[in-house]
């Protein structure tokens, strides 16, 4: 049998969003939960992902009926790996877990198929250790929501095969993502590791007093954040000058955090039981904010963001 299909493992908050990317890109795609009622949930949630991209003129009508022909629900993992050339795994983030599961579809795939895990901060060294292929397996980390955001970060286990990372590389771009390529297994992947450098400037600014979390917040999402789709900090350094940048760092760098510990400030929050919007405050009263409200602008934004890029 030719193996043509994808198969997306996993029915939570990421697997349904990776599977409409992948169907929007046409490939006949099987959404895999661990019972019948989950994979058909989670393949409602691919339909409203489709339905949503279709709504804001981000796929065409026809684009998205096809898409939505190509998905199939499924809680047998065998039978739909049968004609798949691609396995993603997006199951929990546990290691034993995703350990089992990497030795079973290792065991019943030929090596020739991709196995990919969405883990956000496992190693796939260690998620794919007891498989007898690991030159054959990979993480392609989707960014929350999947079927908005383009980044994939294709990280490289110590065992994976370079062609195996550029196939996926190729494949993505077909999918209308924007992939980049992780060569070293370690925590935070790529992009993490910047989002936790900023995330420990922003707290320690907050412990500091020297700005409340709003005016943090805005200074990011006012300021370098929104040239950043078309600005990255390392354009933005050749942009002014290396030696300019050299200088700053020479003047900011001894001032600011260089914490390799959790914050303290952080830590004394989440032992009083402020965890954020789930307990009604953290940095914020979340009785005075709305989260729902946050999330559309977010999501709307980044869908008038994509417009332009891909016009
Ligand atoms: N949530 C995010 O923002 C985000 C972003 C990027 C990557 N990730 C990663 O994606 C993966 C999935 O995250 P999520 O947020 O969708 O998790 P989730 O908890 O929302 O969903 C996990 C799903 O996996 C299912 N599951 C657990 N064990 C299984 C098994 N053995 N076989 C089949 N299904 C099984 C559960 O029933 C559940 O539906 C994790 O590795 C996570 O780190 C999450």
């Amino acid at each position: 049998m030719k193996r043509e299909g994808i198969a997306v493992i996993g029915t939570g908050l990421m697997g349904p969003g990776i599977a409409a990317c992948s169907a929007l890109a046409g490939n006949r795609t099987k959404l895999i939960g661990r019972t019948i009622d989950k994979a058909r949930a989670g393949m409602e949630k691919s339909l409203q992902c489709i339905r949503q991209l279709s709504d804001n003129q981000l796929v065409g009508k026809e684009q998205a009926e096809e898409a939505n022909d190509l998905l199939e629900a499924s809680t047998d993992i065998e039978k739909s790996l049968t004609d798949v050339y691609w396995v993603i795994e997006s199951i929990t983030e546990n290691l034993e877990t995703k350990q089992k599961l990497f030795e079973f579809i290792d065991s019943l795939v030929p090596p020739e198929v991709i196995i990919s895990s969405n883990t956000s901060g496992l190693r796939i060294t260690e998620i794919a250790q007891y498989t007898k292929h690991p030159e054959r397996t990979v993480t392609t980390h989707f960014w929350f929501p999947a079927h908005l955001v383009p980044l994939v970060e294709v990280v490289m286990s110590d065992g994976t095969e370079e062609k195996t990372a550029l196939k996926l590389k190729e494949l993505l771009l077909k999918w209308d993502k924007a992939p980049v390529i992780v060569r070293k297994d370690l925590p935070g992947q790529l992009a993490n590791r910047i989002l936790q450098a900023v995330i420990r400037e922003a707290v320690n600014i907050v412990q500091m007093g020297l700005a409340t979390p709003e005016d943090v917040d805005t200074s990011i999402k006012m300021g370098m954040g929104i040239r950043m789709p078309a600005w990255g900090p390392l354009e933005h350094i050749e942009a002014v000058g290396l030696d300019l940048a050299l200088s700053v760092q020479n003047t900011v760098l001894p001032g600011i955090s260089n914490d390799t510990v959790p914050s303290s400030y952080l830590r004394e929050l989440v032992d009083k039981g402020n965890l954020g919007y789930k307990t009604g405050s953290g940095f914020y009263d979340w009785s005075k904010k709305d989260m729902k409200e946050l999330m559309n602008k977010r999501d709307d934004f980044i869908m008038k963001a994509l417009r332009i890029i891909k016009s």
